[in-house]
């Protein structure tokens, strides 16, 4: 099965293995460009990153367009205390051939779908969902040329990873997700409790680092500094990666367990804002909107990984 697919991403380091993920995976995935979103850093350099990925996987022809640079209604909150300052560290920086497209990404959003025939198109979600509910508002009937949105974001047992209730895609821009999350389209939704399943550990990495190629030494290198904050903070072995399992599924979605479920996100109170409330036992009578992920073969996601890494040695 292959996918029409457009990412929209904040790389972030774990948004970029996503990218070359899916990069690596033609047969499954014909991706059509990718759209960046300010988040874990700001605008200019989630696309300058986006662009490198590109370049890393020798796909400079892949269009790249730049979206929004703050939330709809919100100040930006960003998070170089994770990814560093340039938002991928854990790799020398340098200029990308991939050239940033000149339409912005909302306008390409909302021309593709536009044209495209009807549930054809794949959006894969890995940051603030800023640019895709800007452009359903811009164009409400895109929402029917949709086929699905696997999106990262959002957390039920896990808390929050940026407040005590919400989680970062969610937190920085709360009126987006909650305009998506009920535009009707099918949705695959990964949070916390499935991303925090797969952890980078050290043998994990060394395996990619081994591989020898140059993106897989590039992705062990943005991984080893990706794991230095969370394996602090949360004692664990190795950081969640997080946004890979968007791709992950589309590829391999036997790897996943989910369950239809209401999930709500809160727009309204300062203390809990962007906190995701997931019937997951379904105590109320709102209706199912997500396939809400919850497990996930971490083996079989790392194999998957590698073995599509390990493409680029060619
Ligand atoms: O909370 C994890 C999510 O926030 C990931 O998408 C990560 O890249 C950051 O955007
Ligand atoms: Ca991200």
């Amino acid at each position: 099965m292959t996918y029409k697919t457009i990412i929209d991403c904040d790389p972030g380091q774990d948004d970029a293995v996503g990218l070359l993920l899916a990069l690596a995976s033609p047969e499954e995935i014909e991706l059509l460009g990718v759209t960046t979103v300010a988040g874990n850093v700001p605008l200019e350099l989630t696309t300058r990153n986006a662009r490198m990925m590109c370049d890393l996987a020798g796909r400079c022809d892949m269009p790249v367009f730049a979206g929004c640079s703050k939330p709809i209604r919100r100040e930006l909150v960003t998070a170089e205390a994770i990814h560093g300052e340039t938002g991928i560290n854990g790799i020398d920086i340098w200029d990308p051939i991939t050239p940033q497209q000149a339409e912005h990404a909302v306008s390409y959003l909302v021309d593709t779908l536009t044209k495209a025939d009807d549930a054809s198109i794949t959006l894969a979600m890995m940051g603030p969902l800023t640019n895709l509910a800007s452009a359903i508002k811009k164009a409400p009937s895109i929402v029917a040329k949709i086929e699905r949105i696997v999106l990262m974001g959002g957390a039920m047992r896990e808390g929050g990873n940026r407040t005590p209730s919400a989680e970062f895609n969610i937190l920085v821009d709360p009126e987006a997700a909650d305009l998506v999350l009920n535009c009707g389209c099918p949705i695959i939704q990964m949070g916390l409790d499935v991303t925090h399943q797969v952890l980078s550990t050290r043998e994990r990495v060394q395996r990619i680092k081994g591989l020898g190629n140059s993106v897989a030494i590039a992705t062990a290198g943005m991984l080893s500094f990706f794991d230095s904050f969370d394996t602090k903070k949360y004692s664990s072995e190795g950081a969640p990666l997080h946004d890979p399992c968007t791709i992950a599924w589309l590829i391999r979605p036997e790897l996943f367990v989910s369950k239809r479920c209401n999930v709500s996100v809160e727009t309204v109170s300062d203390l809990t804002a962007g906190h995701t409330a997931v019937d997951f036992w379904h105590v109320t009578d709102r209706p199912a909107n997500v396939d809400w992920v919850y497990e996930i073969d971490a083996d079989g996601f790392y194999d998957l990984l590698t073995e599509r890494l390990e493409r680029f040695g060619g």
